[in-house]
């Protein structure tokens, strides 16, 4: 009898325990394996701190958001204890080892591709399914927990509509999705927004103010913005570049490090900064200005129908592949299928939206501003 065990780890999101209980069901019902999970993701397994997952523990839980086993950001290779860090990854192939596993599973988004790549270099055979609300994992068509979050994202821009029509207001309404702009280009052409900003197009606040004084000028005098918490201005996105080119030609691995840290520093900063342009919308076109940052929101509660067909069918799909003895792959989905593909090749990457992508003609072609300048 093969034992697998599972976790998830980075940021919950709706379709966690949906994929859980996919690849529990085929693997103990199918495949006769026997299935540990591991508590808080990576933390959990260089702690030994297991849940046994049999039928019970898969019982209903389907449609719940969250996930069973609960997760963390923590890395087995820089975990923290206390005020510092330290390389657990030792400690985590011993509890594999000790529970004599054939294989772990880990659920997550494109920090958890790297920690399962890095697991597998320390020798566990390692499987992965992709799950983010970012819908940033290179290698896959999507992600669960997307399509919920778009949901959400999108109801309330339809709900933020009507109060900005009433009150003549420009409503910015703050998306998730770390660096990518997915969550807010994807919300912004279903919920009918006025103007989308999102990382991947740096932005110029006179050009959107421009596009919401036109609107005014026509009768419209409400406008919604839709912006992803990592969207930038065409300065940021010039210093952002800057630091970029440091790093890729620092002479030494001090300075690499020093650019890296400047970067991420940068990075961290700037998101979620839009108080600031929703007082500057303001001050440039004269129109009261709100913002609403639905946050978290966006990853709590019951998976969409979609998501949770997808975190099945990976789910179920990662206990065949598993079965087979396939191992060192993400479980990408591809069209209706799904496809193993290796996480040589897909770890450290990002999916980020390309500047040809069908969604932004989409947006543009639907008169929505970019905020191109
Ligand atoms: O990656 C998912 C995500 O929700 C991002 O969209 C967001 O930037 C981040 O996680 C928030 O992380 P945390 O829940 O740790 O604050």
């Amino acid at each position: 009898m093969k034992s697998i065990g599972i976790l998830t780890s980075g940021g919950d999101c709706p379709g966690l325990n949906a994929a859980i209980r996919g690849v529990g069901k085929a693997a103990i019902e199918e495949f006769e394996m026997s299935v540990i999970g591991f508590r808080d993701g990576f933390r959990g397994l260089t702690q030994d701190r297991i849940l046994r997952v049999g039928g019970e523990q898969l019982a209903g839980i389907l449609t719940d958001g969250g996930t069973i086993l609960g997760t963390s950001r923590d890395k087995p290779h820089k975990m923290p204890i206390g005020d510092r860090t330290e390389d657990m990854t030792a400690a985590a192939v011993d509890t594999y080892k000790k529970h004599a596993l054939d294989a772990l599973v880990c659920i997550g988004g494109g920090g958890t591709q790297k920690n399962a790549m890095r697991m597998a270099e320390a020798g566990l055979n390692v499987i992965t399914l992709p799950k983010t609300i970012d819908n940033d994992i290179f290698g896959t068509d999507t992600s669960f927990g997307f399509d919920t979050a778009l949901q959400i994202a999108t109801e309330a821009i339809d709900r933020l509509h009507s109060t900005a029509t009433s009150h003549h207001r420009i409503i910015v309404v703050e998306t998730m999705g770390h660096r990518a702009g997915w969550l807010a280009l994807g919300a912004g052409i279903a919920g009918g927004a006025d103007a989308i900003l999102i990382p991947e197009i740096p932005y110029s606040v006179e050009a959107v103010a421009a596009a919401i004084r036109e609107r005014a000028r026509r009768g419209r005098r409400f406008s919604i913005v839709a912006v992803a918490e990592g969207a930038m201005t065409d300065k940021e996105a010039k210093t952002i570049e800057k630091l970029a080119l440091q790093k890729k030609d620092a002479d030494s691995k001090k300075e690499r490090k020093e650019a890296s840290a400047q970067l991420a520093e940068f990075h961290e900063n700037h998101v979620g900064n839009t108080l600031k342009l929703t007082k500057q919308l303001e001050e440039l076109t004269g129109i009261e200005s709100r913002l609403t940052i639905l946050g978290h929101l966006q990853r709590g509660g019951t998976p969409s129908a979609a998501d949770r067909i997808l975190a099945t069918r990976l789910g179920t799909a990662c206990a065949e592949l598993l079965h087979n003895g396939t191992f060192g792959v993400m479980v990408a989905a591809r069209g209706d299928g799904s496809e193993a593909v290796s996480l040589s090749e897909i770890a450290g990457q990002k999916k980020l939206v390309t500047e040809d992508h069908p969604w932004v003609r989409t947006a543009e072609l639907t008169g929505v501003c970019l905020g191109r300048s």
